[in-house]
C-alpha cells in the first residue's frame, strides 16, 4: 500500500515508560508501521519516569505553545531515536507530567487528569504543525487521546496540516473512560456546544472515550471477540449503544507478539534459553525461579503462575479463592507478580502465610522477573472478567507455558481449549467467573501435567502459535486505506 504519514498518540509505551499491554502495543506497533515503510511519529508525555539521558531526548525546536481554557501553557518538545525507525516525540511540562506516577498517585486517579490529558492531546496537534508533520492518520489510544478525533473535525479542521487527516480510535479498554465534571470541559476550548448527546455528555459529566469514538473516522478495538463484546451492555461500560451505532466502523484487531523481545530462545532475561526441540532450559528456569521465591525445589512438582494488574478485571479475587480451595485438595506450587489493590495483596500474603513453601508473592513491577516467570512455569492463570486481548496469554503459549483462561475477549479469541481424544488444542478455557468455575479447569491442566506424553503434545500445539505483529499491520492497512479512501460525508 501506499506509504502514509501516521502520528501514533498514547499515554505510554515500551521501552520508555509501562504499566501494562498499551505500552507493548505503543511500541511494537509503530515499529512493524514503520518496518512495513511507513513514516510513523509517535507522541508521548515526557513523564518523570522517562530518562532523557537514557533515551538520547533531544530538544527540537524551541518552546511549544499549547492553547489550554483561557490561557495559552508552554511545554517542551523532545525527540528519541529509541524505538527503531519510528521518531518519537516526548511533549515535556514538568507540572502536568513530573511527578510519580502516570494516572494515579498509586491510590486515587490525579485530580488534574482532564487538565493533563487535554494538554496533551492539545500540545501534539501543536507539535505536528510545529515539526511540519501533516499526517494521513492520527492513530489514537484510550481516553487519553480521545479527544484528538474532536479537534480534527472543529478547531483544526481549516488548519493545513489535518485537511486531509483521518482519525483512528483503538479501545484497549473500555473499562476506563476520561469521565470528569462537565466544568472540566473548558480546558478544551471546545466549548459548551461540545456538551451534548453527540459529543462529550454522558449524563450529567463528560466522558473523552466517548467523544473520541463517536468523532474518529474508525473505531478498533484490540481483538475481534471484544469488538462484539462492547456492543453488549455487559461489557460496554455505559458505551455499548453508541458502539452499536458506529458497528459499521468498528473493528476487531487482535494484538500481535514482539518475538524480538518474548522469545525464550533469545530471551536474555531469563537463566537459560530454550526452544520446542530443547526444552531442558526451561527445567532450569524453574528451578531457579522456585528457589529465588523460595519454593521447595523439585521439578516435579507443577508451578503455575499470573504476572498481573491486581484488579477487579483481571478477577484476581476469584484467583485467590481457588487456590486456598485447590491447596487444600493437590500438590502445586504458585507464583505471582503484581502492583495494585491492596486488599488482593492482602488476600494472598494472607495465603502465603498457610503455605510459605508453595506460594511465591512478589509485589511491584520487574520486567526481568516477568520473563523469568514466564519462562518457569508449567501452567498460567489468567481468571479475567473481561480481556480486550490480554498479552500474557500469547507470551505463555510461545514460552510452552499452559494458558488457563477464562474465555472471554482475546483470551478467547487466542487459546484453543485442549481436546484430550484428537490431542488438539492449547489451553484450558472456562466461562463463570467463579472459583469452582476456575478451580475446575486448574485441575484439568494439573491432571494434564501429571500425564506426561499428553503434557509433552500439549505444550508442543503452544509453542507452535504465532501472531506476528505483521498480522495486525496488514489489517490495520486495511482499516486506513477505507477511511482515506471512503467519501467525506
Ligand atoms: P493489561 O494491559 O490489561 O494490564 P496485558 O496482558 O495486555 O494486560 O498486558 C500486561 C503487560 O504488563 C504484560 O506485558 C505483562 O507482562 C506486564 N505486567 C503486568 N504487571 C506487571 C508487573 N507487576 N511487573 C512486570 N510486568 C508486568
Ligand atoms: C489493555 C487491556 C489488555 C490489552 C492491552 C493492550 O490494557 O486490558 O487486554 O492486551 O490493553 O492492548
Amino acid at each position: 500500500m501506499k506509504r502514509l504519514k501516521i502520528a501514533f498518540v498514547a499515554s505510554e509505551a515500551h521501552p520508555f515508560v509501562k504499566t501494562g499491554g498499551l505500552a507493548d502495543v505503543a511500541y511494537s506497533l509503530p515499529k512493524s508501521l514503520a518496518e512495513a515503510g511507513h513514516e510513523v511519529v509517535l507522541f508521548l508525555p515526557r513523564y518523570y519516569k522517562v530518562d532523557r539521558v537514557r533515551f538520547e531526548c533531544v530538544p527540537v525546536g524551541g518552546p511549544l505553545g499549547v492553547p489550554l481554557g483561557c490561557t495559552e501553557k508552554w511545554c517542551g518538545v523532545l525527540m528519541s531515536r529509541a524505538i527503531p525507525g519510528v521518531r518519537t516525540i516526548f511533549i515535556e511540562h514538568d507540572s502536568y507530567f513530573g511527578r510519580d506516577g502516570l494516572y494515579d498517585d498509586g491510590y486515587s486517579a490525579f485530580s488534574d487528569n482532564a487538565e493533563r490529558f487535554t494538554f496533551f492531546n492539545r500540545a501534539v496537534l501543536q507539535a505536528c504543525m510545529a515539526l511540519g508533520f501533516d499526517p494521513d492518520i492520527i492513530h489514537c489510544n484510550d481516553w487519553q487521546t480521545a479527544l484528538i478525533p474532536i479537534y480534527i473535525k472543529t478547531l483544526y479542521r481549516f488548519s493545513r496540516f489535518f485537511k486531509k487527516t483521518k482519525s483512528v480510535m483503538t479501545i484497549h479498554n473500555i473499562g476506563y473512560q476520561g469521565v470528569f465534571d462537565k466544568n472540566e470541559i473548558h480546558w478544551s476550548q471546545l466549548g459548551w456546544e461540545s456538551y451534548n448527546e453527540d459529543c462529550l455528555k454522558f449524563y450529567d459529566m463528560i466522558n473523552f472515550m466517548k467523544g473520541g469514538i463517536l468523532w474518529s473516522d474508525a473505531i478498533t478495538t484490540v481483538s475481534e471477540k471484544y469488538a462484539v463484546e462492547i456492543q453488549t451492555p455487559e461489557f460496554g461500560y455505559d458505551l455499548s449503544g453508541i458502539l452499536l451505532k458506529r458497528k459499521k466502523q468498528l473493528f476487531g484487531i487482535t494484538n500481535g507478539v514482539d518475538y524480538g523481545c518474548w522469545d525464550p530462545a533469545t530471551d536474555e532475561m531469563i537463566p537459560v534459553k530454550y526452544s520446542s526441540s530443547k526444552m531442558h532450559g526451561k527445567v532450569l528456569c524453574k528451578e531457579y525461579l522456585q528457589f529465588e521465591f523460595g519454593l521447595k525445589v523439585n521439578p516435579d512438582i507443577p508451578l503455575m503462575a499470573t504476572v498481573s494488574r491486581l484488579t477487579h478485571q483481571k478477577g484476581i479475587d476469584v484467583l485467590v479463592q481457588s487456590l486456598s480451595d485447590l491447596a487444600l485438595r493437590t500438590d502445586f506450587q504458585f507464583v505471582i507478580l503484581g502492583t495494585g489493590d491492596q486488599h488482593l495483596i492482602d488476600a494472598f500474603n494472607v495465603l502465603k502465610g498457610s503455605y510459605p513453601d508453595r506460594i511465591g508473592v512478589y509485589w511491584g513491577y520487574s520486567n526481568p522477573l516477568a520473563h523469568k516467570i514466564e519462562a518457569a512455569a508449567d501452567i498460567y492463570l489468567m481468571p479475567s472478567r473481561y480481556e480486550p486481548c490480554g498479552l500474557n496469554q500469547m507470551y505463555s503459549l510461545h514460552y510452552g507455558t499452559i494458558p488457563v483462561v477464562r474465555a472471554t475477549g482475546g483470551l478467547d479469541d487466542t487459546v484453543v481449549q485442549w481436546n484430550g481424544e484428537s490431542k488438539t488444542g492449547t489451553g484450558f478455557k472456562f466461562t463463570d467467573i467463579d472459583r469452582d468455575a476456575l478451580s475446575h479447569s486448574v485441575l484439568d491442566a494439573l491432571n494434564l501435567y501429571a500425564d506426561r506424553p499428553d503434557w509433552e503434545i500439549i505444550r508442543k500445539n503452544a509453542m507452535k502459535f504465532r501472531l506476528p505483529w505483521e498480522t495486525a499491520v496488514a489489517e490495520y492497512e486495511k482499516v486506513y486505506s477505507s477511511i482515506i479512501s471512503a467519501i467525506p460525508c
